[in-house]
């Protein structure tokens, strides 16, 4: 996890040359940038055609605020939305006439990372908020750890976490807000600390606190949702590009681009073909893209990033 802190770190899009590659822009056509963020990606767009254009969706009011001011040269040709990216597609224009392309370029962006109060990230002090949409009413991060039982916390850390010694945090978890709330970041970088049996590393508190913020935010759940939602609203030809931080984010879309690729996705063993036997379109990426070393050392973010591009027939 980046804490990069600088503007211009900040506006530098992950693997922008490939995706804008990838999207293969067409004239005046409708581009959904469902993750605008700070606008880096959607700037690209608006650039390499004069014509496009963009519907800008983020969750983050602040997030939306920031790329209005960065695509205010643009203002013309892009409308901005806060929203889930999974509820997008109810966008009138967008069920009315299509998309000629999408993309999502998920998990947070580096000026949220950077934001004190919103607790992203395991700076010291940091309130244990991280949630993207503070309009909403959802859980916090210290609520979640507040609330969930012992077995849940540790199905969390777990499965998104990867931590081996993840029962061992929701132990400590559970007995230390017996005595204490957990309220900022040093709170449950302690009770990761007790859990492993040392100063934990830059990468156990990284993952520890993506996962809950994955949670705090039913990342993978919108990020379902939104697979399907977005390839039904896109036009023959468009391309649907993803860019992911996370292996559970990448395999969900792996496999969402892999079953619409296919021409049958009957059950094996069945002796006529009863689904819709036609391949909805084609994987343009066999594998993952990844982020050349030049970028990585000048923008770290793009470390973990996988790209993957999927086109309609
Ligand atoms: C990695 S940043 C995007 C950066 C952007 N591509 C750029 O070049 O500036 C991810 C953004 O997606 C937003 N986001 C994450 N999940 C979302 C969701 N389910 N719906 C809408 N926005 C989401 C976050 O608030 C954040 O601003």
């Amino acid at each position: 996890m980046d804490n990069g802190s600088t503007d211009e770190r900040y506006h530098e899009p992950v693997m922008g040359r490939e995706v804008m590659d990838l999207l293969d822009l067409d004239g005046d056509g409708l581009y959904l940038d469902g993750t605008v963020g700070g606008g880096g990606h959607a700037r690209l767009l608006l650039e390499r055609s004069g014509a496009c254009r963009v519907l800008a969706v983020d969750r983050d009011s602040a997030a939306l605020a920031h790329a209005r001011r960065v695509l205010e040269p643009h203002r013309d040709r892009v409308r901005f939305l806060q929203a889930r990216f999974d509820r997008a597609v109810d966008d009138v224009e967008v069920r009315d006439r299509g998309l000629d392309g999408a993309l999502l370029d998920l998990g947070v962006s580096s000026q949220q990372l950077d934001a004190d109060d919103r607790g992203f990230t395991y700076r010291f002090g940091a309130p244990l908020d991280m949630r993207m949409d503070l309009s909403e009413p959802g859980q916090t991060a210290a609520d979640v750890l507040a609330y969930e039982s012992e077995d849940e916390l540790a199905h969390l850390f777990r499965e998104l976490a990867e931590e081996p010694r993840a029962r061992k945090l929701a132990r400590q978890i559970v007995r230390r807000r017996m005595t204490t709330p957990f309220r900022i970041s040093d709170d449950l970088v302690a009770a990761l600390a007790a859990a492993v049996g040392r100063a934990p590393t830059h990468q156990e508190k990284a993952r520890v606190f993506q996962a809950l913020r994955i949670r705090v935010n039913q990342e993978l759940e919108s990020l379902s949702i939104a697979l399907d939602g977005i390839r039904r609203a896109l036009l023959p030809g468009a391309v649907f590009a993803v860019i992911s931080y996370h292996s559970l984010e990448d395999r969900s879309v792996k496999h969402a681009f892999r079953d619409w690729s296919r021409d049958c996705v009957c059950p094996p063993g069945l002796p006529v073909c009863r689904c819709r036997g036609k391949a909805l379109g084609e994987t343009l990426t066999r594998r993952p893209i990844v982020a050349s070393p030049e970028e990585v050392a000048r923008n770290p973010r793009a470390r973990s990033a996988h790209l993957r591009a999927w086109r309609a027939a």
